[in-house]
């Protein structure tokens, strides 16, 4: 058996050790200390934003967001259905009704035209996702929004790194909210960040998360305790030391997959808009039909190649069926046949030649093409 591939696992190792050290050693193991101001600081240079406010998760990120735009009872959020389910939580937690629509059958990222359908006279604001990493058609949904006077939350949760027309996905809306969970590009544990363009806004959204502490012993409002503590900073300052790398290895790996796959007949990837480029988080493919995609995927497990579906539409979820839904069939179509294939950066190239190797051979051994040309090519089972 070759030696383990590994489907998302996090990259954390020496330097993580080295700066968790120096935290504990420092004593502040909660929310004071000096790692999370600097941990904010780092992320803000980065994405060129005026300021940026750690949270405990991408989902408490996605919550304030929508609090601090004072989004409640009565409104309405659109989001994509093909997201997962954190992204769509956060509207409920706020008292809003999420109003999904579907994805583009190219990018799978919400369709700006199902959006603009989407908008009734209480629609309040969109929650643009960049799935995988892949950014968003940013131009038509800032367009929709203004038109509509609506406001955009970005969900970068998944996209650190991903640009769209040269400014980095998550700096682009009125909030933008990423992840720093296990299996996101960098991690935290646990975590996540609020951005933005207005700094009085982030103001008041860093005071919130904070339990709403005014420094005088006073809580003039409901605050939330959703701060990221001193401990998963200092594992999030290392980590972002070594963000350019997990990035270059990680749209390596996406190039090595298209390159190896790209000809075999019934093989789709998620393809970016024009100006965007993707963080390629996730590299995922879409492989000829449900057959097909459940014997790739059994063969992979068998050659120790660890795989994922892709989410579930949120919209098929129990607590979200009967929820509204512009759909187009896209976000079924592409759970149904879609497959995450291995990205974490514990991998190596040669790891990455051998999922595509595996894949190669079993498109022989258990496939024959079909005569249909490639782009409705569909895997035949012999
Ligand atoms: C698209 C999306 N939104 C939101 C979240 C929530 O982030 P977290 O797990 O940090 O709460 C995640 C990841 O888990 C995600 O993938």
């Amino acid at each position: 058996m070759y030696k383990k591939i590994h489907l998302d696992a996090p990259n954390v190792g020496e330097l993580e050790k080295i700066y968790l050290n120096m935290a504990i050693d420092s004593g502040y193991v909660s929310s004071a200390g000096p790692c999370v101001c600097r941990l904010e600081e780092k992320c803000a240079g980065y994405l060129r934003t005026v300021k940026a406010v750690a949270t405990g998760s991408g989902t408490s990120a996605l919550h304030v967001a929508l609090h601090e735009l004072g989004i409640g009872k009565g409104d309405e959020v659109i989001v994509p259905a093909l997201t997962f389910v954190a992204t769509v939580n956060p509207v409920v937690y706020a008292g809003a009704t999420p109003v999904f629509v579907d994805v583009d059958i190219q990018t799978w990222n919400m369709d700006p035209c199902a959006v603009e359908e989407a908008v009734t006279d209480k629609t309040r604001a969109i929650i643009p996702v960049h799935l995988y990493g892949n950014p968003c058609d940013m131009d038509e949904i800032s367009r929709i929004a203004e038109k509509y006077g609506l406001c955009v939350i970005e969900d970068a949760a998944e996209s650190l790194g991903a640009r769209y027309k040269g400014a980095f996905t998550g700096t682009l809306g009125d909030l933008g909210c990423f992840s720093f969970n296990g299996n996101k590009t960098i991690t935290t544990g646990g975590g996540g960040m609020v951005t933005g363009k207005d700094l009085q806004r982030l103001n008041h959204i860093e005071f919130l998360i904070n339990q709403a502490r005014d420094g005088q012993g006073c809580h003039p409002e409901i605050g939330f305790n959703y701060r990221m503590t001193n401990l998963q900073a200092a594992v999030g300052l290392a980590q972002f030391e070594r963000l350019e790398e997990f990035l270059a290895r990680k749209k390596a790996f996406n190039k090595a997959y298209r390159d190896a796959l790209g000809d075999i007949a019934g093989i789709r990837f998620q393809e970016e808009y024009r100006g965007a480029e993707s963080s390629c988080w996730f590299t995922c493919i879409i492989a000829g039909d449900a057959a097909a995609r459940r014997q790739w995927q059994a063969v992979l497990k068998e050659s120790g190649v660890p795989t994922r579906r892709i989410f579930p539409p949120v919209s098929e979820l129990p607590p979200y069926r009967g929820c509204r839904f512009i759909d187009r069939g896209n976000s079924r179509y592409i759970y149904e046949r879609g497959i995450c294939l291995p990205c974490s950066t514990l991998n190596s190239p040669e790891d990455i030649e051998y999922v595509c190797g595996v894949l190669r051979e079993s498109q022989i051994k258990l496939f024959r093409r079909s005569a249909a040309p490639r782009s409705t090519g569909i895997l035949m089972p012999l």
